[in-house]
């Protein structure tokens, strides 16, 4: 079966992959948010430049990538749709894809984040996706800054994936040379770590914008890592441990708390006490800030569970990811993030094996 692929920032591994593939498509269509640069349209200046000026400037794309600004027109017909949209719009994006695409078609979401649930829960993004256009979707989440990838510097990357007839398919339009690809099946765990650790990495940047040193910066790392895997463990019961040393684990936390865009503008936060809003306008050129929305999200459900600080169910709280979405909304100084942290449970333990303490996973 010929596979047609849309795709976004992963564009260029696709094209090219499409290239080489006989059972791909050559043609790759990219839905592109239109925006005019000096006066002309963005999608014909890919078009013609086969380069994304705005957002990827100075990456040649295939020339089989095409750029269309109508989501459903670059949709049509497509056997995988490949979702890459800063989280908060996807829902948008899925009403207007409703009925419009193949019944078909299954879904492959790089989207990192989580959306607000009725009744005080949240909802993970392919969840949406696949509530809304009633397709099947797995995910790719890594330690995969673009600009990097896009220099084809090797890394490694995590697909989540359940249905082991599309998982081979998955593998054969992202794999290269220089970006290696593990498939596990572990879907839902892959897809929160990637929205969790966009939290770890602004209490990252804020150690390092009060300067704080690297030991510090390990020990909130450390602590993210562990308040990620209670996470998964109390919320999603049935995933594994293993899930967390794939790329989507350790190491998308680590460079994304050393690299990101999440840990850049958390230091700025703390050392020009600007607001978000005003540094994600002033640092990211149009770019969106994941972190303090997903921070936010989590916190609306802690909340609502009783699981922020709660000195009642003490071991079940979440001090860190409380304490981060804190101070994105100053309700406190980021310079007491430690006093918040100090009496972690973590440190109330006595480890007895190599799990810690109260993971089930
Ligand atoms: N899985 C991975 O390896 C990986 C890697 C990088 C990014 N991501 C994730 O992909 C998602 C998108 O990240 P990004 O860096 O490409 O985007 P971004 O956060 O930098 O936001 C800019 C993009 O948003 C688009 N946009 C702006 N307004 C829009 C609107 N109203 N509707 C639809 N699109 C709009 C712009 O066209 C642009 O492509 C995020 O969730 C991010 O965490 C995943």
């Amino acid at each position: 079966m010929n596979k047609k692929i849309r795709g976004s920032a992963i564009a260029k591994i696709v094209g090219n992959n499409a290239l080489r593939h006989d059972n791909i498509d050559e043609t790759v269509t990219m839905y592109v948010y239109e925006e005019i640069i000096d006066g002309k349209k963005l999608t014909e200046i890919i078009n013609e430049q086969h380069e994304n000026v705005k957002y990827l400037p100075g990456i040649k794309l295939p020339p089989n990538v095409v750029a269309v600004p109508d989501v459903v027109e670059a949709a049509k017909d497509a056997d995988i749709l490949v979702f890459v949209v800063p989280h908060q719009f996807i829902k948008t994006l899925c009403s207007t894809l409703l009925g419009k695409i193949k019944p078909t078609a299954t879904g492959l979401s790089l989207i990192k984040g989580f959306d607000v649930a009725e009744g005080g829960g949240i909802d993970l993004i392919s969840h949406i996706i696949t509530k809304h256009l009633r397709i099947e979707v797995s995910v790719l989440m890594g330690a995969n800054l673009a600009n990097e990838v896009a220099l084809e510097k090797f890394c490694e990357t995590t697909i989540g994936c359940k249905n082991k007839r599309i998982a081979p398919v998955l593998r054969d339009i992202i794999q290269t040379d220089y970006f290696r690809v593990v498939v596990v099946d572990d879907v839902d765990a892959v897809e929160v770590c990637g929205a969790l650790k966009n939290i770890v990495a602004c209490g990252a940047g804020f150690v390092d914008g009060l300067g704080l040193g690297d030991n510090t910066k390990a020990a909130v790392i450390r602590l993210g890592l562990m308040e990620m895997i209670k996470f998964v463990d109390v919320f999603y019961p049935g995933s594994k441990l293993s899930t967390f040393f794939e790329s989507c684990g350790v190491a998308d936390l680590i460079t994304t708390c050393y690299g990101g865009r999440n840990r850049r503008v958390s230091e700025a936060f703390v050392k020009t006490g600007k607001t978000i809003e005003e540094l994600e306008k002033e640092m990211l050129n149009g770019q969106k800030l994941q972190g303090p929305i997903t921070a936010a999200e989590v916190n609306h459900m802690l909340k609502n569970k009783s699981m922020e600080e709660s000195f009642l169910n003490f071991y079940s709280c979440f001090l860190y990811f409380t304490a981060v979405h804190r101070i994105c909304t100053r309700e406190i100084e980021p310079k007491e993030m430690i006093e918040c942290i100090r009496e972690h449970p973590e440190h109330m333990k006595v480890r007895n094996g190599f799990v810690p303490g109260r993971c089930s996973l």
